[in-house]
């Protein structure tokens, strides 16, 4: 254990989820201060440091000009030499590589908004008359457009303000009651026992672990009896892991199968949603923010998250109404290895899905390359197996995924020697921790390969096709 301390003390510092994983193993509660940008879903990751301005800033503050303004100013780009050196100067950034998990950095979106987006605005005429212009543009211009909703401050970063997002999931075509959270699960909180048991009672099948990402939840499963849609919840419990604080929040998804008058679709739309929970006199409530911030989209590229395939001591389920094995009495002991099995069955649900149907809420294909070819990440990640790892994908989780839980690219062996540490310490070897050592070792470098190619790939991209 010593050995695996001392490697894991090698590695950078921000890659905090190996201390999660490895070093600490009571992960509830202990890790992590949540931030207020963050989902629900999604607070473990640290923010770094906010970035010290920038003189190219300073130099010429503009006010923020509506669309018609920057429309009528002139164009000051308008030779093919022109355009090849603007885009040459932006494309080379690396605050283009900084995340919404770390910071969603404002006085760059700010920067971008005024330098990038507000000169192909003033510019359109010019760059629509000038076939050239257009396609050596076009990368740049949708890039632009969907990084800056991925990094807006007050939406979960779909195309959609928050209001308009959350309206638009319970419009007349969309089937009735799938974005709602059944009131007896309200009622329950906020002791987790409680919510477990009216789990059990209601046949909702539950499992109590611990996040890949923070501490303890219980995320619960509820399909609708006419099959149109399925619910998901994160319980997430922040100080106690057996009990929801009183400002919580909830994480929610319902993934939609059907229309609303039962036709199968062929890809499912999600439907995410942060609840936050609040306490009065009259018991828990549940309520909605148009400012949640959370981007789903950041760790969710590829639809719904299997869980992370490890058991730690904290892992727990128990047959629900309706099982074989269910039983009344709540002290009844779960079968034997039923937390793993209910876990393999919620990743098979999950895996069953697909990827989703977007709809136009965020358009993967704008935002850049499939990262990480030479890491062998893009076998899985290619956009059509599984959703592409891209510049706007969070980065301390792909950091997290190859370098805390050893878990990506899949390596099994790595897997499990994860879980034995935790499960059973006694019989962790030092083959074992020498193996789980190595296995450190090239995942890090993994992780600083990976690292290293994220913004020049993204710069090879944005300047793909010369405007000279
Ligand atoms: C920092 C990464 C991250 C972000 C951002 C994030 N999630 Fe998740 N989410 C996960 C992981 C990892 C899982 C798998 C469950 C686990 O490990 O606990 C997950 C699972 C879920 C689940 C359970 C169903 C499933 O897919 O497994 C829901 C519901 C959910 N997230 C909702 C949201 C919502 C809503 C948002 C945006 C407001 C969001 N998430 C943003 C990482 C994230
Ligand atoms: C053999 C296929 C395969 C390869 C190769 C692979 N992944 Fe994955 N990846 C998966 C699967 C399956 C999941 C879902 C299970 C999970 O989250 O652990 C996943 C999930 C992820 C996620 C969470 C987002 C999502 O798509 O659900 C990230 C981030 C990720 N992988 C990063 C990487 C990186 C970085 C590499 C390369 C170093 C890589 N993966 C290589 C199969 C693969």
């Amino acid at each position: 254990m010593g050995h695996l301390r001392s490697q894991v003390g090698r590695l950078s510092g921000k890659l905090l989820a190996i201390r999660v994983w490895l070093i600490t193993r009571k992960s509830s509660g202990l890790i992590l201060a949540s931030l207020a940008l963050m989902s629900s879903c999604a607070k473990g990751s640290l923010p770094l440091k906010r970035t010290v301005v920038r003189p190219e800033q300073i130099e010429q503050p503009q006010k923020d000009q509506g669309t018609a303004d920057i429309k009528q100013q002139s164009c000051s780009l308008q030779s093919h030499t022109d355009w090849q050196h603007f885009l040459e100067a932006y494309a080379h950034d690396d605050r283009w590589g900084k995340t919404c998990e770390q910071d969603c950095d404002t006085q760059y979106v700010q920067f971008v908004q005024q330098r990038i987006q507000s000169t192909f605005t003033a510019c359109a005429d010019v760059l629509h008359a000038d076939p050239i212009l257009t396609s050596c543009t076009a990368n740049f211009r949708s890039f632009v457009s969907s990084w800056l909703q991925l990094h807006a401050a007050n939406s979960y970063g779909f195309s959609l303000s928050n209001d308009q997002y959350h309206q638009s999931q319970e419009a007349t075509d969309k089937p009735l009651g799938m974005m709602t959270v059944p009131p007896e699960l309200i009622t329950a909180l906020p002791e987790r026992s409680q919510v477990e048991h009216v789990a059990r009672k209601q046949g909702w099948k539950y499992l109590t672990h611990v996040s890949a990402i923070r501490g303890t939840r219980t995320m619960i499963y509820i399909p609708d009896s006419s099959s149109q849609f399925d619910r998901w919840l994160l319980i997430n419990y922040d100080h106690d892991p057996n009990r929801v604080d009183t400002h919580s929040d909830i994480a929610f998804l319902a993934v939609q199968k059907q229309s609303r008058s039962g036709q199968k679709l062929s890809r499912f739309p999600l439907r995410f949603r942060d609840y936050h929970v609040s306490q009065s006199s009259a018991g828990y409530q549940l309520s909605l923010s148009k400012d949640f911030s959370g981007k789903c989209f950041a760790c969710h590229p590829s639809g719904v998250r299997p869980l992370i395939d490890i058991i730690t001591p904290q892992t727990s389920a128990k047959p629900v109404s309706g099982e074989s094995d269910f039983a009344m009495d709540d002290a009844a002991p779960a079968p034997d290895g039923f937390a793993r099995r209910r876990l393999n069955e919620f990743n098979s649900i999950l895996a069953s899905y697909g990827l989703p149907d977007w709809e136009g809420m965020v358009a993967p294909e704008t935002l850049g390359p499939a990262l990480g070819g030479a890491q062998g990440c893009t076998n899985c990640h290619d956009g059509k197996r599984r959703g592409a790892l891209s510049i706007v994908t969070s980065w301390p989780h792909i950091e997290q995924k190859i370098a805390g839980e050893l878990s990506m690219p899949p390596q099994r062996r790595l897997t499990r020697l994860v879980e034995k540490r935790l499960m059973h310490p006694d019989d962790f070897s030092a083959e074992d921790a020498a193996t789980l050592a190595a296995g450190i070792e090239l995942q890090t470098q993994t992780q600083r390969a990976f690292a290293a190619e994220r913004l020049p790939a993204l710069a090879a991209w944005l300047t793909e096709h010369r405007c000279d």
